[in-house]
């Protein structure tokens, strides 16, 4: 059912964990499965320097996951957009139908941290649009107010 590409990267990901400094992070999560995604980047001149994630999912999320990682790694902010589902799906050859919305976590969690970048450094990234599911509000906000 999954293709050899999707298993070496479920069984060996590359890139679990953490950032120290991340330059952007988004976590996003799909509430029909219950799957959390975040990713985190490390941007410097507009290059993709790093990029990590924690997935807490299934096989294709982890999996995607690794390969959006991957294919991000060495890209400006706006050649990353071009790491769209679709491309995620076909860097892995491909996933089973009820598998797609996997790979379209791993999307939102790379727009949802390059649009932190974006407004961590007051920029504008031609075509991405703000998330609609980031779920990772809880750490930027370290008192409640003045
Ligand atoms: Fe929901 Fe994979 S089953 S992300």
């Amino acid at each position: 059912m999954y293709s050899e590409k999707v298993m070496e990267h479920f069984l060996c990901p590359k890139n679990v964990g953490e950032l120290e400094n991340p330059s952007g992070v988004g976590t996003v999560g799909n509430a029909k499965c219950g799957d959390i995604m975040k990713v985190y980047l490390q941007i410097e001149d507009n290059v993709i320097q790093d990029a990590k994630f924690k997935t807490f999912g299934c096989g294709a999320a982890i999996a995607t996951s690794s390969i959006a990682t991957e294919l991000v790694i060495g890209k400006t902010v706006e050649e990353a957009l071009t790491v769209t589902n679709k491309a995620v799906m076909e860097a892995l050859d491909g996933l089973p139908p009820a598998k797609v919305h996997c790979s379209c976590l791993a999307e939102e969690a790379l727009h949802a941290a390059l649009w932190d970048y974006a407004q961590k450094n007051d920029i504008h990234i031609k075509g991405l649009e703000a998330p609609k599911s980031d779920i990772g509000h809880d750490e930027s906000h370290e008192n409640g107010g003045d």
